[in-house]
């Protein structure tokens, strides 16, 4: 019944302020920080790529649990894509509630936005335009991580980008923006490096943000290239799996009892 109370007069029973939207925004904040973080960590491994195939291909295996199992197991991909999936439901539901709902809000935002020239503002709505993107974007990925995570590998993943660079291209710009404007903002809300200048600190910290925006999107575009330019040299035999060096060794050896 407090509940229906709050959720009408967004105020408590014995009349206080209602701390519901406080605890929302903890929710949002605790889970931009998992994602914002996730995706330095999965930059990174997507970007195994630029070191070389087969260092791609042994992380893909170790994440199908290659250090435990004999046989790979994708399932434990899906597992990961899952959990992924439910931190991003909540997060953009969250999310939602700070989007301008109406034409009128729009436009006052809009309006306000133009007045202002505020650095802060502008963020706010890169922001809400990056998130809205991903809605879709980040799904379209999400759903074909968890439903394919056995064609997760240097070859596989070429291919799939030769045909859909230009989705992975938007998913790049909207992923990184959204990522460090996010961390950005989190660090602000939540008073995080503040020390005794909060002006200063503030100054650093955008500083920081687009020194590590730009440092994603460059790590970012380079791997994509670097997908793209096997996808290309792949693309005779494409759909055909990557076996790293060391198995065709072994192969090899195993066929013909030389050793290679
Ligand atoms: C556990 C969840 C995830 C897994 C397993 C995963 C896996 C991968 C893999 C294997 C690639 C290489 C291309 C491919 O094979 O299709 C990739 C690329 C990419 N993913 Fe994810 N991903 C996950 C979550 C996400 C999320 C949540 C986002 C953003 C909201 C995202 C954004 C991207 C982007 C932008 C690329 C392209 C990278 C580049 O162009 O350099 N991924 N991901």
């Amino acid at each position: 019944m407090s509940d229906l109370i709050e959720g009408f007069l967004g105020k408590s029973v014995d009349g206080k302020k209602s701390r519901l939207p406080a605890k929302l925004d903890y929710i949002q904040s605790a889970t931009g920080l998992f994602l914002g973080l996730f995706m330095w960590g999965h930059m990174f491994f997507v970007s195994t790529i630029l070191i070389s195939k087969d260092f791609m291909y042994s992380l893909t295996k170790f994440m199908e649990g290659s250090m435990f199992f004999e046989e790979p197991k994708p399932g434990l991909v899906s597992t990961m894509v899952g959990i992924v999936i439910v931190v991003l439901v909540v997060h953009a539901a969250m999310g939602m509630r700070k989007l301008p709902t109406n034409f009128r809000q729009w436009q006052i935002f809009r309006t306000h936005m133009k007045m202002m020239r505020h650095d802060e503002t502008n963020m706010w709505f890169i922001q809400a335009v990056t998130g809205f993107s991903m809605f879709f974007l980040a799904s379209a990925h999400l759903f074909l991580m968890l439903t394919q995570p056995a064609m997760i590998g240097p070859f596989s993943s070429s291919d799939r980008m030769l045909t859909l660079w230009p989705f992975y291209l938007m998913l790049l710009f909207a992923v990184e923006l959204h990522g460090s404007i996010g961390l950005y903002r989190l660090c602000i809300k939540w008073g995080w490096f503040e020390g005794s200048d909060a002006k200063k600190t503030r100054k650093t910290l955008k500083k920081v943000k687009w020194a590590i925006t730009v440092f994603f999107l460059v790590l970012g575009l380079a791997t994509l290239l670097a997908y793209l330019k096997i996808g290309l040299e792949h693309s005779d035999n494409a759909g055909e799996r990557y076996h790293p060096t060391t198995q065709i060794e072994k192969i090899y050896s195993v066929n013909t009892g030389v050793k290679a």
